[in-house]
């Protein structure tokens, strides 16, 4: 998945970064054709017949040491000189700006703020197309890595050490990334995918975020409400306008808004969901969220109450 990605660049960020990667490539490619070319050359028309006599002697040739030093010379100065290039393309200097987004990475998901409206979720970034935003990178626990190949390059989450990155996006799309720093058993399962949207469309996103879920409309939902808030479920979690403010796990405010579950691992659906609840581990082995044992009927009533969330 990611290789094609990375050769199908959609931010001036990995445009850059393309670019450089594709000069290079072409560059090796000459250098292996000429060399490999040379050394088929020589050892046929040059190789050892019967008879021949000693081959005249040749010691130094100013010429020839001038060429294959001026030739390496110029390649490398070129590549340092578009490398330096394309790091300025993609991390001009932020100066005093505040980051625009803040991404916390955990085992095994990732938790999302918007320090200009004060949304929070997980997993699912949403922004606008067209704009040019600093994200600031944090590890609540391990050291882990941001990467979405088709929006630039990737930037480490180093507990302790906040990062920044600039992601911009040009075209509406879902852009998928991943972890890609080994963080333990989950890493595989620690998906991120950025949902690039027009302002008009992000500004309705952001909208609904900061909204208080309406109150569960069913019995089975209002069930699954009091279930989540009597059981375990509140200690790790928060659902605004409830009491429920738990932060070691994800935020669920929205959750039925998200396309999927468990940092990408399951898409969101009421029977994946359900999937989840009856065994995290099972889903996606050494997931901290425990399993609770939970009755098929408890399961139904937290599935009402959940993808009630909008
Ligand atoms: Cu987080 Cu790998």
């Amino acid at each position: 998945m990611q290789f094609d990605q990375v050769l199908s660049p959609a931010s001036p960020q990995a445009h850059a970064i393309s670019l450089l990667f594709v000069y290079m490539l072409v560059i090796a490619a000459i250098i292996l054709t000429v060399v490999a070319g040379l050394v088929v050359y020589i050892v046929i028309r040059y190789r050892g017949r019967p008879g021949d006599a000693e081959p005249r002697q040749i010691s130094g040739n100013r010429t020839l040491e001038i060429i294959w030093t001026a030739i390496p010379l110029a390649i490398v100065t070129s590549l340092v000189v578009f490398t330096i290039h394309t790091m300025r393309v993609v991390d001009p200097a932020a100066g005093r700006r505040k980051p625009d987004l803040v991404i916390i990475a955990h085992q095994w998901w990732w938790e999302i703020h918007y320090p200009g409206s004060g949304v929070v979720t997980a997993n699912e970034v949403h922004m606008p197309v067209g704009e040019h935003w600093l994200v600031q990178v944090e590890s609540a626990d391990v050291i882990h890595d941001f990467w979405v190949p088709r929006l630039g390059r990737k930037i480490d989450a180093i507990p302790g050490h906040p990062n920044h990155i600039w992601l911009q996006v040009d075209v509406p799309d879902t852009y998928l990334g991943s972890c890609a720093e080994y963080c333990g058993a989950g890493h595989a399962w620690m998906r991120i995918r950025v949902i690039a949207q027009t302002p008009e469309a992000f500004a309705a996103w952001e909208k609904q975020q900061l909204a208080i879920p309406p109150p569960p409309a069913t019995s089975e939902a209002v069930a699954g409400e009091k279930l989540f808030l009597d059981h375990t479920c509140a200690n790790c979690h928060t659902i605004a306008g409830t009491p429920a403010h738990g932060t070691i796990g994800p935020d669920l405010t929205h959750l039925a808004g998200r396309e999927t579950l468990a940092a990408g691992a399951l898409t969101n659906t009421p029977d994946n969901l359900a999937r989840w609840l009856r065994d995290p581990d099972a889903v996606k082995p050494g997931a901290h969220m425990p399993n609770l044992d939970l009755s098929s009927g408890q399961i139904k009533e937290l599935v009402a109450y959940l993808e009630g969330l909008k």
